[in-house]
């Protein structure tokens, strides 16, 4: 199978070194806007087309799918080409930053006739699988409750800054705070898409607060409180805030699913999955994976389903990356209808502040 793979960056070089080590996988063309990032990566993989004009892989005849992992903005017109071009088409969350860009790309690909999957790790990762396989096994008896909690640093953090420097570090947080929504809409994303997967229902409807420390229109840290339509409650709480100034990189991350015969609990600082029912209690290792795991599982998902011409449903198929962005982009609208409260980050760095680079 030929692919092409447009946005170099670093999602893009995890994308293609796991591709380049699929034995069924050609990687057939690279393209980026930066000519650095085309030429170096070009070089290293061996790839035959390597260019800065991602057109040329898109409308190339050769090339069987495209992996879109290029910057958040730039999903919507390259899915639409690749739409176009009847390409089948693996792209990164989110799907778009925009609802409507989303709507129209799911539409475009479906009168295409071609596979459209979005890169939301959590469907691959064997952390999330084994909760939901306890909660579809009916262990915990019928789930009540869940709750999604996802923290870090943002993306302008002490070890970036030291790591890349300040003016790398600031384009980062333009990036993914300012473009990509903040916390609750670039990361949120798998936490909506994830609490659909698990409970098997979409929402019905959607509150939030949440607190900016630095005047973003978007918050940096939000919790929202979620009602499926079938009556189970997720709560996702997505904050950039979390050691932001410490020397080390720490997130914090803690799945819980409470049910009406017991409740289970996994967290990234224990690494092990903790299952209080009434029949049973587990206390199993379930260490967390890689992204760069998660996305081969989600590769040679979506190899499969190209070979039978349909999505494997576990997959994240363009429609489900659409219900992931309108249910962050109300997450947003709640957290921005009820007033974001803002607070002074204190004496860390404030780059909004008077700085132009
Ligand atoms: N699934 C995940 O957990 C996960 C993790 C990280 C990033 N991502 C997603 O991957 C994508 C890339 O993120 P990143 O961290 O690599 O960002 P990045 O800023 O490191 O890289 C983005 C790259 O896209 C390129 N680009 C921008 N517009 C382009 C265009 N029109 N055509 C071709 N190239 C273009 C830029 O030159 C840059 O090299 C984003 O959508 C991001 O949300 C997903």
């Amino acid at each position: 199978m030929r692919f092409g793979v447009i946005g170099l960056g670093s999602a893009g070089r995890s994308h293609l070194d796991v591709l380049s080590h699929m034995p069924e996988v050609e990687v057939a063309g690279i393209a980026d806007l930066n000519p650095e990032y085309v030429k170096t990566l070009g070089e290293k993989y061996g790839v035959p087309l390597a260019t800065t004009q991602p057109e040329e892989l898109i409308t190339n005849p050769s090339i069987d799918v495209i992996a879109v992992v290029a910057a958040d903005r730039a999903h919507y017109p390259l899915v639409m080409a690749c739409a176009a071009a009847r390409k089948h088409v693996l792209c990164e969350k989110p799907i778009a930053t925009e609802v409507a860009h989303a709507r129209e790309m799911v539409a475009a690909m479906r009168e295409s006739g071609r596979l459209f999957c979005i890169s939301l790790n959590n469907r691959g990762n064997p952390v999330n699988r084994r909760i939901k396989d306890v909660v579809d096994a009916g262990i915990i008896g019928h789930a009540r409750m869940v709750r999604l909690i996802g923290l870090m640093a943002a993306p302008d953090n002490r070890v970036v800054r030291e790591r890349l420097g300040e003016k790398a570090a600031y384009s980062r947080l333009v990036n993914i705070c300012h473009e990509g929504k903040n916390a609750m809409f670039d990361c949120g994303v798998h936490s909506f898409d994830y609490a659909r997967f698990l409970t098997g229902s979409d929402f019905r409807r959607i509150e939030a607060m949440g607190y900016s420390m630095r005047g973003f229109e978007y918050p940096d840290h939000g919790v929202a409180l979620c009602e499926h339509e079938n009556g189970i409650l997720t709560v996702v709480d997505k904050g950039f805030d979390y050691a932001y100034e410490a020397q080390t990189r720490k997130e914090y991350v803690r799945y819980e699913v409470i049910g009406d015969r017991g409740s289970l609990a996994w967290d990234l600082d224990n690494q092990r999955l903790r299952v209080f029912a009434h029949d049973q209690t587990l206390d199993e290792p379930l260490p967390y994976a890689s992204h760069d795991a998660d996305r081969e599982v989600i590769y040679r998902g979506f190899i499969e389903s190209v070979k039978q011409g349909a999505l494997l449903p576990w997959l994240a198929s363009g429609e489900d990356g659409l219900k992931a962005v309108e249910a962050a982009q109300a997450a947003i609208d709640s957290m921005i209808a009820k007033g974001i409260i803002t607070r002074d980050v204190g004496p860390g760095p404030n780059w909004f502040d008077g700085r132009s680079w």
